[in-house]
C-alpha cells in the first residue's frame, strides 16, 4: 500500500442510475417508484432552453413534495460555460429541502471548474444552514476532462463518482459515430492474409481507452467509476454488451436513459449468487489458511492469496449492501 491514504466517496449502490428530464414532471412518481438505485432529475441536455426556468422550478418542488424512499436522488445541472448554472445550484440548494444527495456537474473540463461549484455549494449550505452535505457526480465527456481527469476525481472532498458521457465525448473528440453508447462497424481488426484462409473482420469496442482511463482515476481518487448512456433503449441486448463490458472495465453503475434499462443495469451490476458463494468460500479458506500461518493455499485446484481476500471482501460486500436495500 502507499502511504498516501485515499478516503473512500461514501458507500452508495450506484447499479443503475435513471435519467429523468426536469421538463417533464409526469414521469417523476414512476421514477420515484422504479427500481434505480440512482436518480438524476435533468436541468441540462434533456431540457430545452425555453424550459430551463419551469424546470427548475419542477426539479424544487419534486425534491421537496414526492416520497424518494430510500432513492439517492441528484440533479445535474447546466455546464459551467451557460448562464443557467449558479441559478440552478443557487435556487436548488436554497429552495429545495434536505431530501436532495448529489449535484451531477456536466462537462466539467479542469478541477477548477469542480473547485468553483464547491465554493458556491458551500457558500449556500453554509447561509441556509443544510445539514447534510451534498456530493458530487462528475460528467467525464470532453477532450478537456478526460485530459485532466486524475485532478478533476481528487478536486474536491464532495466528489463521489466519475460517469462517462458517451454522446459528448464522442462529439469533443470528433469521433465517427452518430449513435449514442454503441459499437461501431468500423473499429476492428481485419485478419491479415493467410493462404487458404478467409479474412475476417473482428469488432473492437471504440470506447475502451476512454473508460478504462476514467476507471484508473476515478478508482485512484476513491470514487465511483458509472458508464453513461446507451441510446438504443428497443436493443436490450445491445445495453447488457455494453454494460458488461464496463463492468469488466471496473465501472460499478450503468444509466437509465429509458426504465426498461433500470432491470438490465442492476443485473449486470449486481454480482451473481455463484459469485459472492464462491467470493465466502474464498474467505473461509483464507481464515484458515491464516490460523496456519499460511499466506496462500488452494481453492478447487487454483491459487487464493491475501489480494484474493480483498476482492472477495468487496464482493460479499456489495452483495450484503444490495441486500440490505431491498435487493
Ligand atoms: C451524457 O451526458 C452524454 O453526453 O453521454
Ligand atoms: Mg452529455
Amino acid at each position: 500500500m502507499s502511504f498516501t491514504i485515499i478516503e473512500p466517496a461514501p458507500a452508495r449502490l450506484n447499479r443503475s442510475e435513471l435519467a429523468v428530464p426536469g421538463s417533464n414532471p409526469a414521469l417523476f412518481e414512476k421514477a420515484a417508484r422504479s427500481a434505480a438505485d440512482v436518480v438524476f432529475l435533468d436541468l441540462e441536455d434533456a431540457v430545452a432552453p425555453d424550459d430551463k426556468e419551469q424546470a427548475r422550478k419542477n426539479v424544487i418542488e419534486a425534491i421537496n413534495d414526492i416520497d424518494w424512499g430510500t432513492k439517492t436522488l441528484s440533479v445535474r445541472i447546466n455546464g459551467l460555460d451557460t448562464h443557467y448554472m449558479y441559478r440552478d445550484v443557487v435556487d436548488v440548494l436554497e429552495q429545495a429541502g434536505e431530501r436532495l444527495d448529489l449535484i451531477m456537474i456536466p462537462k466539467v473540463g479542469t478541477a477548477a471548474d469542480v473547485y468553483a461549484v464547491d465554493m458556491l455549494v458551500t457558500q449556500v449550505e453554509t447561509a441556509k444552514g443544510r445539514k447534510k452535505r451534498i456530493g458530487f457526480e462528475l460528467i467525464i465527456e470532453t477532450a478537456l476532462g478526460m485530459a485532466n481527469v486524475d485532478e478533476i476525481a481528487g478536486a474536491s472532498k464532495r466528489n463521489e463518482s466519475l460517469h462517462f458521457g458517451v454522446a459528448d465525448y464522442a462529439a469533443s473528440v470528433k469521433a465517427r459515430t452518430t449513435v449514442i453508447g454503441g459499437p461501431n462497424k468500423l473499429y476492428g481488426v481485419l485478419t491479415d492474409k493467410e493462404e487458404g484462409k478467409e479474412r475476417e473482420f473482428h469488432w473492437g469496442d471504440m470506447w475502451h481507452y476512454p473508460i478504462s482511463r476514467m476507471v484508473v482515476a476515478a478508482r485512484a481518487y476513491g470514487l465511483r467509476p458509472i458508464d453513461g448512456p446507451f441510446g438504443d433503449f428497443s436493443d436490450p441486448d445491445g445495453f447488457r454488451a455494453q454494460a458488461n463490458r464496463a463492468a469488466c472495465l471496473g465501472c460499478e453503475g450503468k444509466w437509465a436513459i429509458h426504465p426498461s434499462q433500470i432491470a438490465l443495469a442492476n443485473e449486470v451490476n449486481s454480482p451473481s449468487e455463484e459469485e459472492v458463494t464462491r467470493a465466502r468460500r474464498i474467505l473461509e479458506a483464507m481464515e484458515q489458511a491464516q490460523r496456519e500461518g499460511k499466506g496462500a493455499v488452494a481453492l478447487d485446484g487454483r491459487l487464493i492469496d491475501i489480494a484474493s481476500i480483498k476482492q472477495a471482501e468487496v464482493m460479499v460486500r456489495k452483495a450484503e449492501q444490495i441486500a440490505a436495500a431491498g435487493g
